[in-house]
């Protein structure tokens, strides 16, 4: 029996992939029990009175706290690291952890990044509209423009991508991390179910009665999160069933990144689907905003300041940026079969359209345009 510690249970992709596991009826997961690490009581109540004996909470004051998470990660032999990308000391110190056992079983990370690691900067740097990383062919590759990228430049989800994937290969412990494209779709957890990129493109253009554009080019790939969570169990059962728990069949260290893409779409698209999404639901046009469907150039100190905390550089990353990713491991090497495609894409807007209209995204439609309280 191994020993799982999972952090981001109460997340949009952690309780995605806890739901997952808990539901499977694998032999391999179907009596696990996982401990989730968890920085309050209520979260932990709330995951025991839920799953009962399948979960162990244990709390934490979170990954800052670098010591406890190091002696926490020491009890364990895979820890899935699917909480806050953006934390590198904590990262490492999960990797620490885990590297001083010094018996049983072969030490694994698995952790989440994202694919703004691989963004241009295209408005204020260089631009490389035409560029693809291909997890399989650029192994490696990836790693050092990451590392190269992120010592010119430091940004907290690719110093803890490096950071992680660089320390478990000094270490002995075996690392892989799923760098994520734009993940969306509703969830299965307990806690956070609502992506990130949709919601807030779709806030936008209700707000503004217009969508946005910082360029013509910005690109992302997308997964539905229950296909990522299901790539992420998949990745853990292979280390659980192999006799060798996947070491030197699951790329680590360097190499370790897995892209888990489906589809590839501009940022334009997803604009004008959130317009779209919104005329058919009847909130635009309205009094004051554009009659036509349109999709607005902005600055970028604009959206920086509007929706992403004034950080231009996340901003521009995210907005502007191209960041194209082929995934050719997950299908390769795990048999991983994304279920949500093309249909399920476009039935995202209206879904997520209804999800807000509904209250379910802790702000509501009246809101968007201004009419709080009503
Ligand atoms: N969502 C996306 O579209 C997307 C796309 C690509 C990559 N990613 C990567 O995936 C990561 C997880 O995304 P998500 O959408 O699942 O996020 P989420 O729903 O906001 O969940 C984040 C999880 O991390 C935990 N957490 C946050 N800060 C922490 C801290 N300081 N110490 C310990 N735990 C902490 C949260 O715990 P609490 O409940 O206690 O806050 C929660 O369980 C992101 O950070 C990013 O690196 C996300």
């Amino acid at each position: 029996m191994s020993n799982i510690l999972l952090t981001g249970a109460t997340g949009y992709v952690g309780g995605t992939f806890l739901d997952q596991v808990l539901k499977s009826e694998e032999p391999s997961l179907k009596s696990l029990t996982i401990d989730t690490a968890v920085r309050t009581a209520e979260q932990a109540q709330k995951l025991k009175e839920t799953y009962g004996d399948r979960v162990n909470p244990i709390k934490w004051k979170g990954l800052e706290d670098t010591t406890t998470v190091a002696d926490t990660a020491a009890n364990y032999d895979l820890v899935v690291n699917v909480g806050s990308g953006f934390i590198p000391a904590g990262a490492k110190a999960l990797v620490e952890g885990l590297g001083r056992r010094k018996d049983g079983p072969a030490p694994w990370i698995v952790h989440i990044a994202g694919c703004t690691n691989l963004a241009d900067r295209p408005l204020t740097q260089d631009a490389h509209p035409e560029r693809e990383w291909d997890d399989e062919k650029d192994a490696g590759a990836i790693f050092d423009f990451m590392k190269e990228a992120d010592a010119r430049e430091p940004y907290p989800q690719r110093s803890a991508e490096v950071g992680v994937l660089e320390a478990a290969e000094a270490s002995g412990v075996n690392a892989v991390s799923l760098n994520a494209p734009l993940i969306f779709g509703e969830g299965s957890g307990l806690f956070n179910r609502a992506g990130l990129v949709i919601p807030i493109a779709l806030r936008y253009a209700i707000t503004h009665g217009y969508g946005f554009k910082l360029n013509e080019t910005a690109n992302f790939d997308y997964v539905h999160v229950s296909d990522l969570a299901a790539l992420y169990v998949l990745v853990v059962r292979t280390i659980l069933e192999r006799p060798d728990r996947g070491v030197g069949f699951i790329p680590t260290g360097r190499k370790g990144i897995i892209f888990p893409a489906v589809a590839r779409i501009l940022n334009t698209e997803i604009m004008e689907r959130c317009v779209d999404a919104a005329f058919a639901g009847g909130v635009l046009p309205r009094e004051g905003t554009p009659k036509e469907r349109e999709v607005r150039q902005v600055s970028l100190q604009e959206i920086a300041d509007e929706i992403m905390f004034s950080q231009v550089a996340v901003a521009e990353r995210g907005w502007a940026g191209h960041k194209a990713m082929k995934g050719t491991l997950g299908p390769k090497l795990f048999g991983w079969k994304p279920q949500y495609t093309e249909e399920a894409w476009k039935q995202e807007f209206h879904d997520e359209f209804v999800a807000l209209r509904d209250g379910r995204r802790g702000i509501t439609l009246d809101a968007c345009i201004g009419l709080r309280g009503n």
